[in-house]
């Protein structure tokens, strides 16, 4: 069985149902489609299914990434080259068009792409006709082209960067996949999902889980780099857990966060990220974020109030007034 195959979508957030259920609807229809979503949202799985969920399942499901190669490359990948069209070229060579005939093309970073290789994939489209660099044969090809991209497509068209009626063509159905901050409900799922994944690669017995401390640093961080980055850090997390048998209590969100980093302190860099798409009382944020740090530093400090305060970098009388400003007293004598 392909790797894509076997790989499990995890999730069950309204959001990501609905991006299931679209997938099915447009899985049989023989059409392009597109996946659009931010970095690490999960597009390339995505892709595989409508690919195995498709009649073409049986046949090649072909990937490209577009931006990984230069133009003249990247035609000669995609559409082959005869013998003799460029120096070096001394075989002919097919292209990922060929490859795929009769399966899919999954087009990753489609947004990369030059007018030139635009052109021709549009014709491959309309027409499913081709030629390879260097030659005059037309070949035909039967392909499902699948693109996806982190770009507005709309946008780069109207800027005159990607071609309208490309897009058009491409733009039969779009999937819109929902950033990870979006779908809070899934992010622990996930989280558990990778972290006894690693478990069994590393050989432990079984995966203790996180501690709520854990679990709700998981769910408050606004995933810039979606799931992508919730699975390093978890895997991270559960790899450099000193007692797995105690679950995990220690999230590092950045692993270049050092005091001796570069450039400037980690504590500068790593600012509370916020999101601005809603309306926000800017006090209740630093209110929360206040208590995230204090929180944080007594639970490093083993609730000891001096070290904390040290810790910190004020009074002890000042973190006792943060301490009853904000009722985290509770629990002492
Ligand atoms: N719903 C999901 N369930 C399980 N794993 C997921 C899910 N979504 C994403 N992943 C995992 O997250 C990682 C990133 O996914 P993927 O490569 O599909 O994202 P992408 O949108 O193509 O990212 P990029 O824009 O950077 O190419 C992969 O390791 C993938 O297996
Ligand atoms: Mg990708």
């Amino acid at each position: 069985m392909r790797r894509e195959q076997e790989q499990q979508l995890i999730g069950e957030s309204p959001g990501f149902l609905e991006v299931l259920e679209h997938v099915s609807r447009v899985a049989p229809l023989n059409r392009p489609v597109l996946v659009i979503g931010e970095r690490g949202t999960g597009k390339e799985l995505i892709a595989a299914r409508i690919h195995y969920l498709s009649d073409r399942w049986g046949n090649p499901f072909v990937k490209m990434n577009c931006a990984a190669l230069a133009e003249s490359l990247l035609e000669t990948e995609l559409f082959g080259h005869e013998a003799g069209s460029f120096t070096g070229a001394n075989k002919r060579r097919l292209g990922r068009f060929e490859l795929a005939n009769q399966g899919s093309l999954f087009l990753d970073e489609l947004a990369n792409t030059s007018a030139r290789v635009q052109e021709k994939i549009l014709r491959v489209i309309e027409y499913g006709e081709l030629e390879r660099v260097g030659g005059n044969e037309t070949i035909t090809t039967d392909v499902r082209i699948i693109g996806a991209t982190h770009e507005d497509l709309p946008t780069l068209a109207s800027e005159g960067r990607f071609r309208p009626d490309l897009l058009d063509r491409l733009a039969f159905d779009v999937i819109t996949l929902p950033a990870l901050r979006d779908r809070p409900e899934d992010i622990l799922q996930l989280a558990e999902h990778f972290a006894v994944k690693m478990s069994g690669e590393l050989g432990l017995e079984l995966f203790s889980g996180f501690t709520d401390r854990a679990k709700k640093m998981l769910r408050e961080f606004s995933w810039p780099g979606n799931v992508r980055e919730l699975k390093n850090v978890v895997e991270r997390a559960v790899y450099s857990c000193a007692d797995p048998a105690e679950g995990i209590d220690h999230i590092v969100f950045d692993p270049f966060e050092s005091p001796w980093r570069p450039g400037g302190s980690a504590a500068e860099e790593e600012k509370p990220r916020a999101h601005f798409d809603q309306p926000y009382e800017f006090k209740n944020h630093i209110r929360d974020y206040e208590i995230q740090l204090i929180s944080d530093a007594l639970a490093t400090c083993k609730h000891n109030q001096k070290k904390t305060a040290k810790f910190l970098g004020m009074t002890y009388h000042q973190l006792r007034g943060y301490l009853r400003k904000y009722e985290l007293t509770e629990g002492e004598d």
